[in-house]
């Protein structure tokens, strides 16, 4: 139905029936939570063999490392050529670290702010640069922005559309600002809306002039390997492409298991070129003896190599999509399908998130009903830096971990929403 085109009294008569929806579901006195991209209890238990003691019948590496002891802080030598794999780059490339990508990203920028990008005089350190900026591609993930923003980098959104963010926009910034310093990325199954980057847009990335001879891109692969359907979605590589254009320092690519094993106890990485690696590891020996050796040995055991998570990716993708589906299910069934200025949604084939524009100046309003009626979404502006979407129509959905049935009221309630508050706006007119 589109509202528009309705007349007064239809809308009149619409938003009666819609308020009595709302009430029904208000008086159930719900207690549902969207916020978060969460694996459920389903989809850890996948992981659970990897907690088995016999797993680590012997805690020696393949080069004969005890494991439990200290020491090897790039990481164990199997586990780097693991994670190198998922990052399609060699194990040399790559520093594995402890559990989580995001505190990789954190002490890069942190090392870099400090210390400059190299041992080399020219990279001056970052703070030096009381204009520093970085680029947010929006929608984006609100803890990379966070990061940025309490470095004190002024934060210039980009717009991203299905096939990457704004390349044109992007190379204008970058072209004839040195204190342009970098820039966020979640290229495949992006968070939150599902896009992967294309081939050309990776080409450009690789390529364009930068102002910055310190510019990098901060490639957070998370979602590389979470595919829905039957394989995951082919990209060039990053990493390559700068290789190729002469860039080799450009980017430094992040990714973790902690959404293929566990969150809280998974592997990750980060992965670069072989000057950046000697230069984070000439830090990083500085904060740690070694990181969790065990855990690393764990994971190479129970996963062994990327075949080895594409079958293991496979089994959380019979959780994963019937889950997205019951999301896009009750929007076809509430909107038919998305119209501008109503609501619109992404179709994601993979990742952790949809994404949903509804009507310009609606999304926070909509959202305060939904928590009323007990159903608790990602605040609205989350998607962008500061936390301040200028448009207020982005939200983003994350269904992994509630039950269907809960995702399905959640959802119905927020189409609710939607269409109250848009039938009040088209009724004030
Ligand atoms: C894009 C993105 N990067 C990183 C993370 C966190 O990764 P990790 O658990 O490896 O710190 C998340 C978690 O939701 C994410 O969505």
């Amino acid at each position: 139905m589109d509202y528009k085109r309705l007349s007064k009294a239809q809308l009149e008569k619409e938003l009666l029936l819609q308020q009595s929806r709302y009430d029904k579901y208000k008086a159930m006195g719900l207690s549902l939570d969207m916020t978060r991209g969460k694996p459920c209890a389903a989809q850890l238990k996948l992981s659970e063999p990897m907690l088995d003691q016999a797993l680590l019948d012997d805690y020696t590496s393949e080069s004969g490392t005890d494991c439990r002891n200290y020491g090897i802080v790039a990481g164990l030598p199997e586990a780097r050529r693991f994670m190198g794999e998922l990052l399609g780059v060699p194990g040399d490339n790559i520093i594995c670290g402890g559990n989580s990508s995001l505190n990789m990203m954190y002490d890069t920028i942190s090392a870099f702010m400090m210390f400059g990008v190299s041992n080399d005089e020219a990279d001056r350190p970052w703070f030096e640069d009381k204009d520093r900026k970085f680029i947010c591609p929006v929608p984006g993930y609100d803890r990379h922005f966070a990061v940025t923003e309490l470095f004190g980098f002024k934060l210039i959104p980009v717009d991203i559309n299905p096939d990457g963010p704004d390349m044109d926009e992007i190379e204008r910034i970058v072209r004839d600002d040195p204190s342009v310093k970098g820039m966020w990325s979640v290229p495949k199954y992006s968070n939150p809306t599902g896009y992967v980057y294309s081939d050309e847009c990776i080409r450009r990335l690789a390529r364009m002039k930068c102002a910055a001879p310190d510019f990098r891109i901060f490639w957070d692969d998370a979602y590389t390997i979470h595919f829905f359907n039957d394989s995951p979605a082919e990209q060039l590589n990053l990493y390559n492409e700068c290789v190729k254009a002469g860039n080799p320092d450009r980017t430094i690519m992040f990714g973790s298991t902690s959404k293929i094993t566990f969150p809280g106890a998974g592997i990750a990485a980060l992965a670069a070129d072989k000057r950046t690696i000697d230069f984070l590891l000439s830090r990083i020996s500085k904060q740690t003896i070694g990181p969790d050796k065990l855990n690393q040995l764990r994971h190479v055991k129970f996963l062994k190599d990327l075949n080895g998570v594409v079958a293991h990716m496979k089994k959380h993708a019979e959780i994963m999509k019937p889950k997205f589906d019951a999301v896009q299910d009750v929007f076809v069934s509430e909107f038919d399908a998305p119209v501008e200025g109503q609501l619109q949604w992404t179709e994601p084939e993979g990742g952790y998130f949809i994404c949903c524009r509804t009507g310009e100046g609606m999304a926070a309003q909509v959202l305060e009903m939904c928590k009323q009626c007990g159903v608790a979404f990602t605040p609205a502006g989350s998607t962008h830096p500061y936390k301040k979407d200028p448009t207020d129509s982005y939200v983003r959905i994350a269904p992994s971990y509630p039950e269907i049935e809960q995702i399905r009221s959640a959802v119905e309630i927020f189409c609710i929403c939607v269409k109250i508050a848009l039938i009040k706006q088209l009724l004030e007119r």
